[in-house]
C-alpha cells in the first residue's frame, strides 16, 4: 500500500505482517538505546486540524525513534487560520518534498481525499467518525499479547459508537480476524445498519457482557454530538458505566480497555480504569508508539522500492 487510510484496505495476513513487526518494535523501545534506521534520510509531518495527546505525541516518539526528521505543524498557529484550505495546505507541504504525512481532521474522508493530492505517504491519524486506523492496530496487538491470539474472541464494544471512529475502525479489524462482535450502548447512540456488520447488539451492559473475553470502552463524544440527544452523565454512568460489578459477567480474565481521553466516572469507573491487574489502558498507549514505528516502516519500505523502480 502506498497510504494508511483505514483498515477496510487491509487484508487479514498484512494486519499480521504488521503486528509482528510492531511486536519487535515493543522489544526494541524497552532497550536503553530505543534507536533504528527505518526512516532515516524522511521527512515526517504530522497535521493536526484536531486535538491530540496520545495519537500525536507517539507518531512524533514513533518518527524520531526510526531516524526520520520529524516536524510537528502547529495548525493552530498555520495559514488554516488565514482560510487557506486543506488541499492547498497539503500541496504547499507536499512542494517541500515529505515523505510521510500524519494527518488528523475533523471531517470524515477528508484524509484520503489529501492523499489523492500529494505524491508522499499518507498515515490517517483519525478522521471525523470514519477510521482510526492506527488505534484499531495498536488495540489489536494489545489484544494478541494480552490473550495469546486475536481470533476466536468474543469481543464488547461499549458506550457511543455512533460517533466512533475508533468503533468503525475495531468492527472492520476484529471481524476480518474472525472474532465474535457484541456492541453495547443506548439506542441512540447506536449507528443505523449496523447489524449487516455480522454484528450482535445489546443495550444493557450485563446482557452484552456475558462471557466476553475483551471489554472495549468509548469515550462519549459530546462535541460531535451536534444540538442532538446528549445523555445526563449520572444517568449515562448508571447504565453504561463500566464498574467492577458490570465487569462481573464477562469472563474472569477478561481484560478492560479504553482507547482514551477517559471521562472517569461517565463511561468508565476511575479505580477499575487503573487496576493493572484488569486494565490494559496504558498497555494500549505503550503499544500506539510500536504499531506507529511498524507502520511507517513498512510504508517507507514501499516508497522506497516505488522510488528504486521509478
Ligand atoms: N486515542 C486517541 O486517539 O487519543 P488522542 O485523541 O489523545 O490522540
Amino acid at each position: 500500500h502506498r497510504h494508511l487510510l483505514g483498515i477496510e484496505a487491509l487484508r487479514p495476513d498484512e494486519i499480521t505482517t504488521l503486528l509482528d513487526l510492531a511486536d519487535q518494535y515493543v522489544t526494541l523501545n524497552r532497550l536503553p538505546d530505543k534507536h533504528a534506521d527505518a526512516l532515516v534520510g524522511l521527512t515526517q509531518i504530522n497535521m493536526f486540524f484536531e486535538n491530540s495527546t496520545r495519537t500525536q505525541a507517539s507518531f512524533e516518539i514513533a518518527g524520531k525513534r526510526l531516524g526520520a526528521d520529524v516536524m510537528n505543524m502547529a495548525m493552530q498557529a498555520s495559514s488554516v487560520k488565514k482560510g487557506e484550505t486543506l488541499i492547498d495546505t497539503a500541496l504547499t507541504l507536499n512542494a517541500m518534498h515529505p515523505d510521510l504525512l500524519v494527518v488528523r481532521h475533523p471531517h470524515s474522508g477528508a484524509v484520503d481525499l489529501l492523499a489523492q493530492k500529494v505524491n508522499c505517504a499518507v498515515l490517517n491519524a483519525g478522521d471525523g467518525r470514519h477510521e482510526h486506523p492506527t488505534q484499531a492496530l495498536l488495540d489489536a496487538l494489545t489484544i494478541r499479547r494480552a490473550k495469546g491470539r486475536l481470533h476466536r474472541l468474543s469481543v464488547a464494544i461499549c458506550g457511543d459508537i455512533a460517533h466512533s471512529r475508533v468503533a468503525r475502525s475495531n468492527i472492520l479489524l476484529l471481524g476480518k480476524m474472525e472474532n465474535r462482535l457484541r456492541l453495547i450502548g443506548p439506542p441512540t447512540l447506536m449507528p443505523a445498519g449496523i447489524a449487516e456488520f455480522g454484528v450482535e447488539v445489546f443495550d444493557d451492559m450485563q446482557e452484552g457482557l456475558k462471557d466476553v473475553d475483551v471489554v472495549m470502552m468509548l469515550r462519549l463524544q459530546k462535541e460531535r454530538m451536534d444540538g442532538g440527544f446528549i445523555p445526563s452523565e449520572r444517568e449515562y454512568y448508571h447504565r453504561y458505566g463500566l464498574d467492577e460489578d458490570k465487569l462481573r459477567s464477562a469472563k474472569p480474565d477478561a481484560i478492560v480497555m479504553h482507547p482514551g481521553p477517559m471521562n472517569r466516572g461517565v463511561e468508565i469507573d476511575g479505580t477499575l480504569a487503573d487496576d493493572i491487574n484488569r486494565s490494559v489502558i496504558q498497555d494500549q498507549v505503550e503499544m500506539g508508539v510500536a504499531v506507529r514505528m511498524a507502520a511507517m516502516d513498512l510504508l517507507a519500505q514501499n516508497l522506497r522500492l516505488t522510488r528504486g523502480a521509478a
